[in-house]
């Protein structure tokens, strides 16, 4: 059974066709980036997945989960980074998490563990019990994504999650997922920065005004465009579409 799976998904806003006929298949176990210029539809599929936007027509399934129209137990195999959001500024990632924990179902001593657990991995400890407003961009993103994982989910969705870091928060980031998915669960994530798809996926995915473009292992793709890394062969297909 594939991880994910999206077929002739579409998603009109009004007169801009986000999606227009999407189909990608997402094996368990895998990195996938979902590279894409921006405007190429990569936040609107997330958030179709996740239930924050509503898809115009298509299919897609989570671990064979109707998402579209199962939303609510689909989701539960899936922890969420979004683009951005907000965070309760006044209150630690302590409280947060164990905020976040609750609404999932946790019990109070399976949060504090698993809060402990994730920092150490992540690299949060040191930052758990200050003020979220006093934390730096960096560390607020290592918050995002232990939000994500509080229920240990066997899929991960995670839009941009190294946008705006530095070389060394990047490298985190990257390392999380690739650990994450070597233990045999799937991490979907979308970028524009094809030196980390190069770095951690398994399978690299060109989205282009709501099309997949462009399908296939890191490698496989620099060989067919005979391109030298990924940004090249991004050139190549983005520009002719
Ligand atoms: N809420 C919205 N209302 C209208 N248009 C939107 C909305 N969200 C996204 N779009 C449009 O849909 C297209 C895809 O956007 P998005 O999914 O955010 O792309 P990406 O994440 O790849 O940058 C863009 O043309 C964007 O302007
Ligand atoms: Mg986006």
């Amino acid at each position: 059974m594939a991880a994910i799976e999206i077929k002739a998904l579409e998603k009109d806003y009004k007169d801009v066709k986000a999606l227009k006929g999407l189909d990608m298949v997402i094996e368990e176990g895998q990195v996938y980036g979902f590279c894409g210029p921006n405007g190429a539809g990569k936040t609107t599929t997330l958030k179709i997945l996740v239930g924050l936007v509503r898809a115009t027509s298509g299919e897609a399934s989570i671990r064979g989960i109707d998402a579209l129209n199962d939303g609510v137990e689909a989701r539960k195999h899936v922890g969420y980074l979004p683009e951005s959001y907000g965070m309760p500024r006044w209150d630690t990632p302590r409280k947060f998490l164990t905020y976040i924990g609750i609404l999932s179902g946790m019990s109070k001593a399976d949060i504090s563990k698993r809060i402990e657990d994730i920092s150490g991995e992540i690299g949060l400890t040191d930052n758990l019990d200050r003020k979220i407003k006093a934390i730096s961009k960096g560390n607020k993103q290592r918050i995002g994504i232990a939000q994500a994982l509080i229920h240990d989910p066997e899929i991960l969705l995670f839009d941009e999650p190294t946008t705006g870091l530095d070389p060394i928060g990047r490298n985190d980031v990257l390392d999380t997922m690739r650990e994450y998915a070597n233990k045999g669960k799937t991490v979907l994530f979308s970028t524009h920065i094809l030196s980390d798809v190069e770095k951690i996926c398994d399978t690299v995915g060109i989205i282009h005004e709501g099309l997949l473009i462009e399908e296939g292992s890191p490698e496989e793709l620099r060989k067919k465009h005979e391109a030298k890394d990924l940004d090249a062969v991004f050139l190549k297909v983005a520009r002719h579409g």
